[in-house]
C-alpha cells in the first residue's frame, strides 16, 4: 500500500484531535510536519510530535514534501492555504466549515480543479457510528418515507445541515430564516423546504438543548439517539448503541446497533486501526477518504461541493433573516449581502481583501473567532 506525507497546518484544538488520530493511521499515512504562524504552537507540537515545525506554509512543502495538507486554522484562512498548497501540487483536506462565504470556498475549489489536486473537507458529524446506522435505518425503510425533521445545533451549524441532508437524501431548494439579537448573541431559526418535499425546522442557540435532530417518518421517527416505529397505537422504542471491543489491548468502537428484529447494524470498517471514540473513527475516515480519492483516484467521499452545500443553506437562511423572512431559493445565484458583510469584515480586520492575491494574505494570522463570528 502506498504511504503518503501527510503536513498538519495550524496547530490548535482541533488539530490536536486530529494530531491524536494520524499515528494511528501508520499504514497508509506519515506526518512529515507541522506549521503554525504562532512559533512557540508550532516548536512545541513539532517537539510532540517528533516532526519539524514551520511557521510558513511555503517552506513546509518546500523542506517537507507533503501529499496531502490537513487545514486546522479558523475558517477565514481556508482559502489561502488551499491555494498555497494546490498551486504547488499538494492535495487538500480543510477543516469545516469549508469557508466563510461562498465565493471563498469557489476560490478554493477553483484552485484545486485549476492545479488538478484533490480537495476533501473534514466534515466528522455523518461520519459518527451512530449517524452512519441512522443512515442504515432510513434506507432499510423502517421508518417510512421521511416528512419533517427539526435541527438544534450549537457548534457549528454547517454541521446539523450537513447531518440532516444525509438522512433526507434531497437537496435544499427554499430557505426562510428569522434572526434576533438576544443578549451577546444572535439567536436564528429557518425553515428549510427540501427537494424531495421534507421540511426542516431549525434553532440556534437553544438553552434546553445541545447538538440535536429528530426525523420524523409516516413509520416511526429517529429521536436523538432512539428509534421509534409506530406499531397501531404503541410506540416501540430502540435506543441506538454505540459498542466497543478490545483489539490489541485497545478499547475501539466495533459497531453501532439498534436490537430491533432482525437488528440493524453498521460495522466499523476501521476497527484495525485503533480508533477510540466516535470522533476518533470520524476523523479516520475523512482521512482515508482524501488518501483512496489521491492513491486511488475518484472524487473524495464528501468534497467541497458537499461542504460548500452545507454552507449555503446557513448562508441563505441569514440573509433571508435579514431580508426580514423574505424566502430565498436555493442554489444561490448571487453574491447575498450577507456575504458581502462578511467580506467587508474580512478587509476592515486583516486589512487585505479576500480576492487579493495570496501574496497578501499568506502571513495573516486568523483567529478563532474571526470574521464569520463578529458578522453572524
Ligand atoms: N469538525 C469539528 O468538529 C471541528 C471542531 C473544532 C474546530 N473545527 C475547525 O477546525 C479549524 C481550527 O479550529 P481550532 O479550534 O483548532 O482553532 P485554534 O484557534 O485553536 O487553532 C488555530 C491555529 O491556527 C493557527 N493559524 C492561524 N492563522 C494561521 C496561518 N495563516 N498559518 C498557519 N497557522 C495559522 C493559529 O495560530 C492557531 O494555533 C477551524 O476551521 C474550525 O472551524 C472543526
Amino acid at each position: 500500500m502506498d504511504k503518503l506525507k501527510i503536513a498538519v497546518v495550524g496547530t490548535g484544538s482541533r488539530a490536536g484531535a486530529h494530531l491524536r488520530t494520524i499515528p494511528k493511521l501508520d499504514p497508509i499515512y506519515q506526518l512529515v510536519g507541522v506549521c503554525d504562524i504562532d512559533e512557540r504552537r508550532a516548536a512545541e507540537v513539532a517537539q510532540r510530535m517528533n516532526v519539524s515545525g514551520y511557521t510558513d506554509v511555503e517552506t513546509l512543502i518546500a523542506s517537507a514534501s507533503p501529499d496531502v495538507l490537513l487545514i486546522t486554522i479558523p475558517p477565514d484562512g481556508h482559502h489561502v492555504i488551499t491555494e498555497i498548497a494546490a498551486s504547488h501540487g499538494v492535495h487538500v483536506i480543510t477543516e469545516t466549515p469549508i469557508a466563510t462565504t461562498l465565493p471563498c470556498a469557489d476560490r478554493m475549489i477553483d484552485a484545486a480543479d485549476r492545479y488538478g489536486v484533490k480537495l476533501e473537507v473534514a466534515e466528522n458529524v455523518w461520519r459518527w457510528p451512530r449517524e452512519r446506522l441512522k443512515r442504515k435505518l432510513v434506507d432499510a425503510g423502517l421508518i417510512g418515507e421521511i416528512t419533517h425533521a427539526h435541527l438544534w445545533y450549537t457548534s457549528g451549524s454547517y454541521h446539523g445541515m450537513n447531518a440532516i441532508r444525509t438522512l433526507v437524501q434531497s437537496e435544499a431548494v427554499r430557505v426562510i430564516g428569522h434572526a434576533k439579537e438576544i443578549g451577546e448573541c444572535t439567536w436564528e431559526v429557518g425553515v428549510v423546504e427540501f427537494e424531495n418535499g421534507v421540511s426542516l425546522v431549525y434553532e440556534f442557540p437553544t438553552r434546553r438543548r445541545g447538538n440535536y435532530w429528530e426525523i420524523d417518518g409516516t413509520k416511526g421517527a429517529i429521536l436523538g439517539e432512539e428509534l421509534q416505529i409506530y406499531a397501531g397505537n404503541e410506540i416501540e422504542t430502540y435506543p441506538i448503541q454505540t459498542v466497543t471491543t478490545e483489539v490489541n489491548g485497545v478499547e475501539v468502537v466495533d459497531h453501532a446497533r439498534v436490537d430491533t428484529d432482525p437488528p440493524v447494524i453498521w460495522e466499523n470498517p476501521l476497527k484495525t486501526y485503533g480508533l477510540r471514540d466516535m470522533d476518533d473513527v470520524a476523523r479516520g475516515a475523512e482521512l482515508h477518504s482524501i488518501y483512496r480519492a489521491v492513491v486511488e483516484g475518484g472524487d473524495a467521499e464528501y468534497g467541497a461541493i458537499n461542504g460548500r452545500k452545507d454552507q449555503e443553506i446557513l448562508i441563505a437562511l441569514r440573509e433571508s433573516a435579514r431580508r426580514g423572512g423574505e424566502p430565498i431559493d436555493l442554489p444561490l445565484t448571487e453574491v447575498t449581502a450577507h456575504e458581502e458583510r462578511h467580506h467587508q469584515k474580512y478587509r476592515e480586520k486583516y486589512g487585505v481583501d479576500p480576492f487579493d492575491t495570496i501574496e497578501a494574505q499568506k502571513t495573516i494570522l486568523f483567529p478563532r473567532r474571526g470574521v464569520a463570528w463578529e458578522a453572524r
